[in-house]
């Protein structure tokens, strides 16, 4: 791997043709143009055409239902041309492998562990086990279900890494190549820390997508990967 390939770059911003024109300058920069909600939610499978002109699109849509509706929308963000794409792990088994079953060959799927927006208050809220156990165990079950992918937090991907082996992609998001600027991430890492910590690709949006030229951003990021 390259490793611009490494890095999926967040394409959050809220209209199509922003996207576009960040994704036709980062082609060849970086390896994944990650699509979230707020785009596809406006655009639809337009948004993964559009983006998808220009490289492999992350189709970031989280998916969480019953296993029915969820395999068809796997199915249909598939057909779409989605490359990677995420579902929650928490959906359980039953979800994950009907998941798996409609990806088939078509699209990889990934799943979420737990949310680093959930704080050890939220997670007991909701009467769950802290993060340091939950996310394990997820990640476990999700793998287990034939998930090629997962997500994780970069405080996370030793204690999954442990827990799934060599095998799984670790996808991490909450990186930041300049420790004094992290915005709303209260532990972020650095890229190359967070390749020696067993992460295989990189979520970066605003360090990438904010730089005035966000092509030589994203390859000082490849840079420091090596
Ligand atoms: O701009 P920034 O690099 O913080 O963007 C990170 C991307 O990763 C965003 O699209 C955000 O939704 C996503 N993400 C995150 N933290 C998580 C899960 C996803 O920052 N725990």
């Amino acid at each position: 791997m390259r490793p611009a390939d490494r890095i999926a770059v967040a394409l959050d911003v809220p209209t199509l043709a922003e996207a576009e024109a960040l994704a036709a300058t980062l082609t060849g920069h970086v390896g994944w143009f990650k699509v979230g909600l707020e785009l596809f939610v406006a655009h639809g499978p337009d948004a993964v055409a559009a983006v998808g002109a220009h490289g492999p699109v992350f189709l970031d849509l989280k998916l969480h239902d019953i296993p029915t509706t969820v395999a068809r929308a796997v199915r249909t963000a598939a057909g779409a041309g989605a490359g990677l794409l995420t579902v929650h792990a928490a959906g359980g088994p039953t979800m994950l492998r009907a998941a798996v079953e409609a990806a088939a060959a078509d699209v990889r799927l990934v799943a979420v562990t737990v949310l680093t927006s959930l704080g050890a208050e939220d997670l007991a809220a909701l009467a769950l086990p802290p993060a340091a156990a939950r996310v394990p165990n997820l990640a476990r079950l999700a793998v287990d279900a034939g998930v090629d992918a997962l997500v994780c937090a970069p405080a996370d991907l030793d204690g999954v890494r442990a827990a799934v082996g060599a095998a799984p992609l670790l996808i991490t998001p909450g990186i930041r190549p300049d420790p004094a600027r992290v915005d709303d991430h209260a532990r972020a890492l650095g890229p190359a820390e967070a390749v020696a910590a067993g992460a295989d690709l990189l979520v970066v949006g605003r360090p990438i997508t904010r730089a005035g030229d966000p092509a030589a951003a994203a390859d000082a990021i490849a840079a420091a990967l090596g």
